[in-house]
């Protein structure tokens, strides 16, 4: 019975991929309550473990921020994010910032580019549904000024 309701969550997880859903989590409440205070979560899905080693080796100089924690969370919050990471060379970062806005993947999708007063990292700003790790195609938002491609 066990092993049928398993075949039955793979199903749906891989037809939602398939239908382009885009939608991530939920994850362990630890890595929210660290790491949404000032932007949303990031599904470590959408990046490579060296990726993540190297942002949560960097934590007290996080992108001009201080956003370093205790040894505890820390470990925890790095073992499940490399856990949960890509293994594909397209998510790897392309910079020693480790951002995951700046992979291949990342530039293909959304092109070099961020519209006027718009930071790549804030991903609600146009995928309305991000707090709730919803980036399907529905709750796109553009704003005004973004040409995705072609600069
Ligand atoms: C004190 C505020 C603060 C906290 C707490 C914080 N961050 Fe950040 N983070 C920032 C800022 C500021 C940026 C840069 C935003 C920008 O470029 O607009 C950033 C950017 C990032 C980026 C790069 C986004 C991109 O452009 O690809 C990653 C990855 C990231 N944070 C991960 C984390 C993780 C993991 C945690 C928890 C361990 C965390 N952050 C906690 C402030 C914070
Ligand atoms: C300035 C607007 C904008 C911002 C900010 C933005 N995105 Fe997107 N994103 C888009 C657009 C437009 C697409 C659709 C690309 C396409 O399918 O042609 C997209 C597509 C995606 C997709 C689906 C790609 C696919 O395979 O179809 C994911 C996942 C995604 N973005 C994640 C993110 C994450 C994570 C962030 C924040 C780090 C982010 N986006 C920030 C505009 C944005």
């Amino acid at each position: 019975m066990k092993r049928v309701w398993m075949v039955g969550v793979v199903w749906v997880f891989a037809l939602s991929v398939w239908a382009g859903e885009h939608r991530y989590g939920p994850y362990p409440k630890l890595y929210g309550q660290e790491c949404a205070s000032c932007h949303v979560v990031y599904p470590p899905e959408l990046m490579t473990a060296a990726g993540w080693r190297q942002v949560m080796q960097q934590l007290g100089k996080h992108y001009g921020s201080d956003a370093s924690l205790d040894a505890g969370p820390q470990a925890e919050i790095s073992a499940f994010l490399e856990r949960q990471a890509s293994r594909r060379a397209k998510h790897a970062p392309t910079e020693a910032s480790a951002r995951l806005s700046r992979s291949n993947w990342f530039v293909h999708e959304h092109g070099q580019t961020p519209p006027p007063k718009v930071s790549f990292a804030h991903c609600e700003a146009c995928h309305t549904g991000a707090e709730q790790m919803d980036y399907s195609e529905r709750g796109l938002r553009l704003p005004a000024g973004y040409r995705q491609r072609g600069d």
